[in-house]
């Protein structure tokens, strides 16, 4: 059966108070449309863990900059919705902008220190119009478990403690990135990449492979390790093809920190789990990827 669709907030909390009266747990996606199997996974996890899965599609002007690629963003929403039947979804939400930044809108949510390095230092603003819209989502849908996708680890920790400092009645859950047969993690940013591009962005995720297999057998020296994946990056350079890398870090999973080192540079033991985080642009487009080590 398909989703049945709703584009207002007062139509959609009638209908899902209605749900939840009746004691059925509700499990949220929300997405900017565009979807494939990365965004499908996330509303069967939904599912999975909850009664009903509901998805929103909303592409979100505010966490857009000025010279990004909000009018280019793909949309087709009915493609959209055929695919969450397939995923068995219960609910679509699509809001109209007017719907969700009502005349006159100008509170904004910001979560300062997760927010401020790695893609929240080349896009100034982002984390903030996530925050919002995300807030907005919270209130609009209401309680129940909230499915974000480990794909954008930055955005997932804002919106966990955002969650978490805000007493939203929510739960947040993070869940695995979805890659291709080749590695390349899915991304809706992806149908951007030239036929020579997608051939190479793969590399990408490789580096970063290689760099966990460095730690795993027992490469504990920060800097040598951050290396070892610029170096992985660089090495895939071909004539016609490079990655402008724009970050490489690793950090504390839950704050984002960069972990303490000893006098040696070795990372100290006894962290929680550490991730590798890198962003890179082929070309036009801007491709980030991580992995947990
Ligand atoms: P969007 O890019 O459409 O992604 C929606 C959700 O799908 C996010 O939680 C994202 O992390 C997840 N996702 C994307 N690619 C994935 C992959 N390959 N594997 C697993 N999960 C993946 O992220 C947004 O939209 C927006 O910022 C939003 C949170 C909807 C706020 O506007």
């Amino acid at each position: 059966m398909k989703p049945q669709r709703l584009a207002q907030v007062s139509r959609l909390r009638q209908v899902l108070d209605g749900a939840r009266q009746e004691g059925r747990t509700i499990g949220v996606v929300p997405t900017m449309g565009a979807l494939h199997e990365g965004h499908l996974s996330l509303v069967r996890e939904a599912k999975a863990q909850c009664d009903l899965a509901v998805a929103t599609i909303f592409v979100n002007p505010t966490q857009f900059g000025p010279k990004e690629d909000f009018a280019k963003y793909p949309r087709n929403v009915e493609r959209d919705i055929d695919l969450l039947e397939t995923a068995h979804a219960d609910f679509v939400f699509t809001p109209s902008v007017e719907e969700m930044y009502p005349p006159h809108d100008q509170t904004r949510v910001r979560v300062p220190r997760l927010a401020e390095g790695l893609c929240g230092a080349s896009r100034p603003g982002h984390f903030e119009g996530v925050a919002t819209v995300v807030s907005k989502f919270f209130n609009a849908v209401g309680p129940g478990a909230y499915f974000f996708g480990k794909k954008d680890y930055q955005q997932w920790r804002v919106i966990e403690r955002m969650a978490s400092d805000l007493l939203f009645p929510v739960r947040v859950v993070g869940c695995p990135i979805v890659r291709e047969a080749d590695g390349l993690a899915m991304s809706s940013r992806n149908n951007y990449l030239s036929e020579q591009e997608r051939a190479f962005a793969p590399g990408l995720a490789a580096a970063l492979r290689s760099a966990r297999a460095r730690y795993q057998a027992g490469e504990r020296n920060l800097a040598r390790l951050l290396d070892h994946t610029r170096a992985a990056l660089f090495g895939q350079s071909d004539q016609a093809l490079k990655f402008e890398v724009e970050y490489v870090e690793i950090r504390v999973g839950a704050t984002l920190e960069v972990p303490s080192v000893d006098v040696d540079g070795l990372l100290v033991p006894g962290h929680d789990e550490l991730v590798l985080l890198v962003a890179a642009r082929l070309g036009a487009t801007r491709l980030i990827d991580n992995l947990e080590l």
